[in-house]
């Protein structure tokens, strides 16, 4: 591959040391371009080009189905992964009567508080220094949850799981698999075909590139029923177009749950930062993102900072955890602005977060900074 050459598609590298993609990624410029065609088709032609508009909605379950490797009928794009979670808690509730779910404490929240903002119970799973044993993990997986939630990979340690594993358990016991894929779509790959689960969420912004925004929604055919939404509004039904008022005679597809007018130009931006992956090839995203990462985390352990991201071949992706014995988080953050390096602190630790398109200079840029600030 020519990172090279790729490297000049994403605008964001070529100022600064971005390495803040697992809170929104930099973007391509396709796909940047495509968001300023449709705003301006839609600013001079607004209703002229309804048709259009939707259009592109049905266009966008078939990337994205087959993205997931699903059928087109059980996906949809919402705004976020709180919003999808929120349904899939809705559609747990009268699915099963059971009223605890087994997540690990280290989850983002929008994996979590929709679940207990409908009366589920959280049996959380310890984690030693923010690190999941997943043997633990899945032996902990009993008849007597009412599902199990699950980051393919972890927003603040960057530990990906073993979701095929994970998946066979719940089978075995028949116990739904729910999973937030916010953390990895775009860089790395899941085949829901293969992953058997009762629902998937994945906001878009992070490591697909597509602006911020939109969330993709996957619920197995075999458990959604339309009239079990928590929600419904006027595109939820077969003929939103008879305009009527009366029993809402709701589609059989995922997309029931989509509610009405949605942001196109952030859909149209998603079709494209999919074709994006898909031109480049998943396994060389991910092969590139573990190369460069790998660099990053050799180069750290010879300074002076605890390094918290686990690096089993198996579990480690482009984001570094880390923090400095003494020194502040917060007070690094500010201090490798001043060099035009940017990294994230999450809750108390720093993140780095490494894409494809990131290069060697990038790594040496950012081990620069935090060397001359330590020392
Ligand atoms: C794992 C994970 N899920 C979800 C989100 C975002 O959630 P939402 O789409 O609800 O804003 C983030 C980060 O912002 C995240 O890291």
């Amino acid at each position: 591959m020519n990172w090279k050459e790729i490297r000049q598609n994403f605008p964001i590298t070529q100022d600064k040391t971005y390495l803040m993609n697992a809170s929104i990624a930099g973007q391509h410029k396709s796909v940047i371009e495509e968001g300023q065609k449709w705003l301006n088709d839609i600013s001079l032609h607004a209703a002229l080009l309804e048709e259009r508009y939707f259009e592109l909605v049905v266009q966008s379950h078939d990337t994205v189905s087959a993205f997931l490797n699903v059928p087109r009928e059980s996906v949809t794009i919402t705004a976020n992964t709180g919003h999808n979670m929120g349904i899939l808690a809705s559609l747990l509730k009268k699915y099963s009567s059971k009223r605890k779910v087994l997540a690990s404490k280290v989850e983002f929240p929008s994996s979590l508080l929709p679940y207990l903002h409908q009366g589920f119970e959280i049996d959380e799973v310890e984690t030693k220094k923010d690190i999941i044993d997943f043997e633990e993990f899945i032996g902990k997986i009993n008849k007597e949850h009412a599902a199990v939630i699950i980051s393919h990979v972890q927003f603040q340690s960057g530990q990906r799981a073993p979701l095929l594993e994970i998946s066979k358990k719940c089978q075995e016991l028949d116990v739904p698999l729910i999973i937030n894929g916010t953390q990895s779509i775009g860089a790395f790959d899941l085949d829901l075909s293969k992953v058997k689960c009762f629902g998937y969420s994945a906001s878009t912004h992070k490591w697909l590139g597509a602006g911020l925004g939109c969330a993709v929604l996957y619920i197995n055919p075999e458990n959604f029923k339309a009239s079990d939404l928590p929600f419904v509004g006027w595109t939820s039904v077969k003929e939103p177009w008879l305009l009527l008022n009366n029993d809402p005679d709701l589609r059989e597809e995922v997309n029931a749950a989509q509610t009405g007018t949605l942001p196109f130009v952030m859909i149209a931006m998603l079709v494209q930062a999919m074709k994006v992956v898909n031109q480049v090839g998943i396994e060389n995203i991910s092969a590139r993102i573990i190369e460069l990462s790998d660099l990053l985390h050799s180069k750290l352990k010879e300074l002076d900072f605890d390094i918290i991201s686990n690096r089993d071949e198996d579990q480690k992706t482009g984001i570094i955890n880390f923090q400095h014995p003494t020194m502040c988080s917060e007070l690094i953050v500010e201090k490798l602005k001043e060099e035009n390096v940017y990294i994230n602190k999450r809750r108390t630790s720093l993140r780095a977060s490494i894409h494809y398109f990131n290069n060697e200079e990038d790594i040496d840029a950012l081990i620069k900074a935090l060397n001359q600030l330590i020392n």
